[in-house]
């Protein structure tokens, strides 16, 4: 989208406000779909990233499936129009009746703790699951989005194979072994890790079918951010696929992949305050709107839709809770003035769907742009 379309949708929707390019998703669908061609593989969005249904209609006109984490976003995901088989259910420690639901609508289920393994065995003995390992892989970067490693709380550990062993003795199924190692990373080498241990666990696993490897898929936050290396990720997967002999079917779960990029978070300059030594640019928002920043120290470009080409100063820009919610400090601007309009760029995963009504502030309406067209998608 262009500054231009961005700044006359703040003016006519007014603002804080969400956009997302549909074509843009559409895009990063076909890349995935580029990337792992020759594998026999499924997209599953995963729609905690951005579950407005809207969006989630985009997946499954594009011919995805879902990865769900609730019992809500099964229900979603089903009103929406996805069949059972295209729902993937990778809860993390839910509660028995979680289960029995995802099992009464007959969507995939992937458990990844320990203690629900027996009451699956003894309450569903007929129904085929997923088993979510953690296959320990340590990566760099922000912990808060790494979720293989030995301190992780997801996934069972390799430590209980012999218990696994025990209860398939005893009935039961497993037809997926699952793995997600985190969010954004960096390294292709790290998702090859992960799925290498899924790989060497399969002689175990005959009537194994599927390997689910999650996502973790690094985006583009700007033009310098490293790049992971997708294509290198799916030849050493074609590679690993020839050695096993076995025919499977390669799950993945993007979820930031395919969402980041085509979202704008637009706000407005309520007021430009110089302190002791930094000057603030204050929006109408916070972290109760989009929370990346203070939540993952993530780093978003922000653009200054309104006066792109003011003198470049020096700002803070912060939003209006009382605690500190700071989206940018010190960062580099076109100058900002009152009533500015500014964007979020990388605001369509994680975002809206982790907003709040803190402060009793409502939450920020949410857009789609389509073929040169705007609609209005917030529910
Ligand atoms: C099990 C699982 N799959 C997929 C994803 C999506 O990851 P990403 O948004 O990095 O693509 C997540 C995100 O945390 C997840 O927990």
């Amino acid at each position: 989208m262009e500054r231009n379309d961005l700044l006359k949708i703040a003016n006519e929707f007014g603002t804080p406000v969400y956009v997302y390019d549909a074509e843009k998703i559409q895009e990063k669908y076909q890349e995935l779909e580029d990337i792992f061609s020759g594998l026999d593989f499924e997209l599953h969005y995963a729609m905690k990233a951005n579950e407005n249904p809207a969006i989630l209609k985009e997946i499954l006109n594009l011919g995805g499936g879902v990865d769900a984490v609730s019992p809500n976003e099964i229900k979603r995901a089903l009103k929406v129009g996805f069949r059972p088989s295209d729902i993937v259910f990778t809860p993390s420690f839910p509660d028995e009746t979680e289960i029995d639901f995802a099992i009464k609508k007959g969507v995939q289920v992937h458990i990844g703790d320990t203690y629900l393994l027996k009451y699956i065995l003894e309450r569903h003995p007929d129904y085929s699951i997923g088993l979510r390992l953690n296959p320990e892989t340590e990566i760099d970067g922000n912990q808060k989005i790494a979720t293989a490693h030995s301190g992780s709380k997801f996934g069972i550990p390799l430590t209980e194979l012999n218990y696994i062993r025990s209860l398939i003795k005893k009935g039961l199924k497993i037809d997926t072994l699952h793995i997600h190692t985190g969010s954004d990373v960096k390294k292709w080498e790290d998702l090859a890790r992960s799925a290498e241990v899924l790989f060497s666990l399969l002689p175990d696993f005959p009537q194994v079918k599927k390997l689910d490897l999650g996502s973790g898929f690094k985006v583009k936050y700007n033009e310098l951010s490293p790049q992971i290396n997708m294509k290198a990720y799916a030849s050493f997967l074609k590679k690993k696929i020839k050695e096993t002999h076995r025919k499977l079917t390669l799950i993945f779960e993007p979820g930031k992949y395919l969402l980041s990029e085509a979202g704008y978070f637009l706000m407005k300059v309520n007021g430009v305050k110089q302190g002791y030594q930094k000057c603030f640019a204050g929006v109408n928002s916070g972290f109760h709107h989009f929370i990346r920043p203070m939540y993952y120290d993530a780093l978003h470009e922000i653009i200054n839709l309104s006066n792109p080409e003011g003198k470049i100063k020096i700002y803070d820009i912060v939003g209006q809770l009382c605690e500190e919610d700071t989206f940018a400090y010190g960062r580099e601007m076109p100058e900002i003035r009152k009533g500015d309009i500014l964007a979020i760029k990388n605001a369509g995963a994680y975002a809206f769907s982790m907003a709040s009504l803190y402060n009793l502030r409502d939450k920020p309406g949410e857009l789609l742009w389509k073929n040169g067209k705007i609609s209005v998608i917030t529910i």
